[in-house]
C-alpha cells in the first residue's frame, strides 16, 4: 500500500488504560476537532455494546468491525481518534490509520494499567483471574506495533490535563498548518 501521508487527524493509541478516551476528548477540545472513539463507533454501529459483540460474535468477530471502522476513517479531518487497544496491532490497520493521522501513543507500566482498569468490568480481554498478567502478556505481544507509533507519550504519574497538553504539543509540532 501507498505510504503518502496527509496529516489531518490525531489518533491515539496504546493499551486498555492507557487514557486514550479521556485524553482524546479533552485533546480534541483544546485543538477545535472532532473526538471519535472506534469502540463507540462499534457499538452503535453493531447496535450492542463491546462485551455483547465478544459474547454473540467471538473476538474474531470484533476484529472485523474493527476491521470496517478502520477504512471508514480515511475520509475525516479534523478529528481525534481514540482507537480501541488492539486496532492498531491488526492487519495493515496502523498503516492506514498513519495516512492521515499523526499516531501519537500513550503509555504505561502493566502495573499502571491494571490500577487503572482493575475496577471496570466491561473488557472482555481482562476478564480472567489473572488480569495482570493478561496486562503483561498482550501488552509484550503489542508493544513491537505500539512503539511505531509516530509519538510516544509517557502518562505513568501524570494526569489527563498534563498528557493532553503534551499530545496537542506534539501535534502542533508535526501539523501547523492544520491548527
Ligand atoms: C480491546 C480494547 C478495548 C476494546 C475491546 C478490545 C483490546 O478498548 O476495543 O475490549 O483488544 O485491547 P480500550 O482500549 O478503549 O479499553
Amino acid at each position: 500500500m501507498a505510504t503518502s501521508r496527509d496529516i489531518r487527524n490525531l489518533t491515539l493509541i496504546g493499551f486498555m488504560g492507557s487514557g486514550k478516551s479521556a485524553v482524546g476528548r479533552l485533546a480534541a477540545a483544546q485543538l477545535g476537532f472532532d473526538f471519535l472513539d472506534t469502540d463507540e463507533r462499534i457499538e452503535s454501529a453493531a447496535g450492542m455494546s463491546i462485551p455483547e459483540i465478544f459474547q454473540r460474535e467471538g473476538e474474531a468477530g470484533f476484529r472485523e468491525w474493527e476491521r470496517r471502522i478502520v477504512r471508514s476513517l480515511a475520509g475525516l479531518s479534523r478529528t481525534v481518534i481514540a482507537t480501541g487497544g488492539g486496532l492498531p496491532t491488526y492487519d495493515d490497520h496502523l498503516e492506514r490509520l498513519k495516512e492521515h493521522s499523526l499516531v501519537v501513543c500513550l503509555w504505561a507500566s502493566p502495573e499502571t494499567l491494571y490500577q487503572r482498569v482493575r475496577h471496570h468490568d466491561h473488557r472482555p480481554l481482562l476478564q480472567t483471574a489473572d488480569p495482570l498478567a493478561r496486562i503483561r502478556e498482550l501488552l509484550a505481544r503489542r508493544e513491537p506495533w505500539y512503539r511505531q507509533a509516530d509519538v510516544l507519550i509517557q502518562t505513568e504519574q501524570r494526569s489527563v490535563r498534563e498528557v493532553a497538553a503534551q499530545v496537542v504539543h506534539a501535534f502542533r509540532l508535526h501539523a501547523p498548518s492544520k491548527v
